[in-house]
């Protein structure tokens, strides 16, 4: 069971000369009480391997980006996340799905296209799962992602740009026909993708939240995200209002998406 319990105060630890200083009206433009709904059970987390790190993100209540009068906003802080995306809940979805499928045995081979988090995802948890990871990443997309996904023990192939993501999808899926070991995770395909989401992301932001959800807001890619936790909070309450945002240029999610609930989604294009 949990419940809602103070954990700490910004303060308590300062030593006395500088707990005034910290504690002076005129200087605490911003409370600095630290709330946690935290299990009377839990303690802070030793992990064993890299996997037990992903997700149970905090969220943080907006207060200066949010009009005066206007609803409460939290935002959930995925960066949080090892691999420093909300990418590394699919990768570990999707890897989990294919080892209990048979579809990935030991020694086998990832293989994926990916603009960059989703990469950084896969080599962080299938190395550390001891496979072998061969992303295919077009040329366009940042040089620094590539370099963590190497740093990551991952083989990355940059795709002519020319040919988009459907390009380094075509060569994914190459290299998988012509490797028996390989294994295509799929990430705008593979159901494991949104069905994570719905297991991980949607039920963390539903207690947090303590179910007191108007709308949420979920920037696009594959859509996994989107898919799994609207319908997890739709299933929760039917008047949860729920909102991609995509880059302009992306129009990859929509397999997960149109498959949720088509009649009432509702896009926003953002630059
Ligand atoms: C940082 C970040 N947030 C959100 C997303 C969207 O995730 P999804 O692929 O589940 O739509 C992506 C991937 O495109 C991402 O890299």
């Amino acid at each position: 069971m949990s419940s809602r319990r103070e954990i700490g105060r910004c303060s308590d630890s300062a030593p006395a000369a500088d707990r005034r200083a910290i504690d002076d009206p005129a200087r605490l433009l911003v409370p600095c009480n630290v709330t946690s709904k935290i299990s009377e059970m839990s303690r802070l987390r030793v992990a064993d391997d890299i996997t037990q790190l992903v997700g149970e993100t905090p969220l943080l209540k907006l207060k200066r980006l949010v009009p005066a009068g206007s609803a409460d906003v939290f935002a959930k802080l995925e960066y949080l996340n090892p691999g420093g995306s909300v990418k590394d809940r699919a990768a570990i979805g999707i890897i989990r799905r294919a080892e209990q499928d048979g579809k990935l045995a030991p020694g086998g081979t990832i293989v994926e296209a990916t603009a960059g988090n989703t990469g950084i995802g896969l080599a962080l948890i299938g190395v550390n799962r001891g496979y072998k990871v061969k992303l295919f990443v077009p040329e366009r997309f940042s040089e620094e992602k590539v370099k963590i996904m190497r740093a990551l023990g991952a083989e990355v192939s940059r795709t002519p740009d020319v040919e988009g993501m459907q390009g380094a999808i075509r060569q994914a899926k190459a290299l998988v026909a012509s490797d028996p070991t390989a294994f295509m995770a799929g990430q705008f395909e593979n159901p494991a993708n949104p069905a994570y989401h719905y297991e991980t992301t949607a039920r963390e932001i539903f207690e947090q939240m303590d179910g007191k959800i108007d709308a949420v807001v979920l920037g696009c890619g594959t859509s996994g995200t989107f898919s799994g936790v609207a319908r997890f909070l739709k299933e929760k309450s039917p008047r949860v209002l729920a909102y991609a945002v995509e880059t302009q240029g992306s129009a990859q999610g929509g397999r997960h998406r149109r498959e949720l609930y088509p009649e009432n989604f509702r896009s926003l294009s953002v630059r």
